[in-house]
């Protein structure tokens, strides 16, 4: 039985995939942007609401407790599915967003000084563009960029030139949410750290594709997002080794991060509760947990196999078609399932306009990197990106539904 036969079994499990949209049956093709929930992630939340719900890490009545237990249970969790050797340098954030924001401020605060310099390339998403600009004002600290090459990779001998001695950090994503490519992060970490460099490692559209392994490629810092992993919005992760918990300064002041407050000083509660203030995402927490464990069943080695089908796919009935540039590597090798093209002369918004009529759900615009569009030279793309229950005939509708395009726009 061919894999995606085997992986499309899952679809039964997605509540939304019953419906229709224009009156076709949905193809969801945009995960990349954010992934379709399994009713196990849904269940998981309702039941923290109907039997569980209490604030966590204050109270001591039964509830609290039971509450409180949920929410570490999801951080072992997480540990144990990034490979992270101590479930105490997983710390809960709102998002890949906020994660990173932590590092830049916490991390920021106690490292960078005027003169210092980041490396990020020029792939990235917005969320590990922009706070570093932030951090660049408040710092003094200058924004350098690792070029992406014409093939759309990254070459790791421009990196050992960029490694001066006023680097301080190395920002980048293991996958690009537009090339697609695979970015070998265990030798990039290893050429950063010969050069006394941390890496701070944006896998917000690698987790739910490929195995992670935090310990073993020895990262500094990692980031995610649970609602591109099959979870809940609202919660994010950031993994960060011990030695760089304990050197960073409070992200934000508030209930759950102090030991001690006075009228004009604090002292801080240790990591990770020294970097959760406030109420937490508490019920996202089993949801993400329920999403991990989702991913489990089906194995990620056999959900890698799968992107891998529908990627190549794709790649082939796209080079059929002259009228079609792709962006990113043709060939499949450290690819994975997120696919950018352009129709010749027309732009992406009105392709995906034609292409939901059809009930094919795929987003298309500069997808928050506009760094890398410019190094592209246009302005937007069209952007398939796979989840575990697509098929292969959804990117056929897709490739059918853009002759539908082509008749509007070009005859
Ligand atoms: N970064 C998300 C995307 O690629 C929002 O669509």
């Amino acid at each position: 039985m061919p894999n995606h036969t085997l992986i499309s079994q899952c679809r039964k499990d997605f509540p939304i995939l019953k419906r229709e949209v224009n009156g076709y049956p949905l193809a969801y093709l945009d995960n990349a942007a954010t992934t379709q929930k399994p009713k196990s992630v849904i269940d998981a939340i309702t039941n923290f609401y109907e039997n569980h719900n209490s604030n966590v890490s204050r109270g001591v009545y039964t509830l609290a407790e039971e509450a409180t237990e949920i929410y570490e249970s999801g951080r072992d969790a997480v540990a144990n599915f990034i490979g992270a050797e101590d479930s105490g340098t997983i710390i809960f954030t709102s998002g890949t967003t906020e994660s990173i924001k932590l590092v830049s401020s916490a991390w920021g605060q106690k490292n960078l000084k005027k003169g210092d310099r980041i490396i990020l390339t020029e792939m990235e998403h917005h969320s590990n563009i922009v706070p570093w600009q932030l951090a660049a004002k408040s710092y003094g600290i200058e924004l350098v960029y690792w070029p992406v090459t014409t093939e759309g990779r990254l070459d790791l001998a421009l990196l050992e030139e960029l490694l001066t001695n006023s680097v301080k950090l190395l920002a980048f994503t293991m996958v690009s949410n537009v090339l697609g490519c695979i970015n070998p992060v265990e030798q990039i970490t290893e050429i950063a750290h010969s050069h006394g460099v941390p890496v701070l490692v944006d896998s917000a559209q690698a987790v739910s594709r490929m195995s992670i392994k935090v310990s073993e490629w020895d990262c500094d810092f990692l980031a995610f997002s649970g609602h591109k992993v099959y979870g809940p919005t609202g919660i994010g992760v950031l993994y960060a080794k011990k030695e760089r918990l304990e050197e960073m300064l409070p992200f934000q002041g508030g209930g759950g991060m102090i030991r001690h407050v006075e009228k004009q000083s604090s002292t801080w509660a240790v990591p990770p509760q020294k970097f959760e203030a406030g109420t937490p995402p508490v019920a996202q927490v089993p949801g993400l947990k329920a999403a991990l464990e989702y991913l489990k069943q089906y194995g990620i080695k056999q959900i890698e196999r799968h992107d891998n089908e529908l990627t190549e796919h794709a790649l082939n009935q796209l080079t059929e078609f002259p009228d079609l540039e792709l962006y990113g590597p043709s060939e499949i090798q450290n690819r994975t399932g997120v696919v950018s093209f352009n129709l010749q002369n027309v732009h992406s918004h009105d392709v995906a306009q034609v292409l939901d009529e059809s009930g094919i759900a795929l987003r298309a615009g500069h997808h928050c990197t506009q760094v890398l569009h410019e190094r592209l030279g246009v302005p937007a793309t069209v952007r398939m990106s796979f989840g575990i229950y697509n098929d292969p005939s959804e990117i056929d509708r897709m490739f059918s539904a853009l002759d539908q395009a082509r008749a509007i726009f070009l005859h």
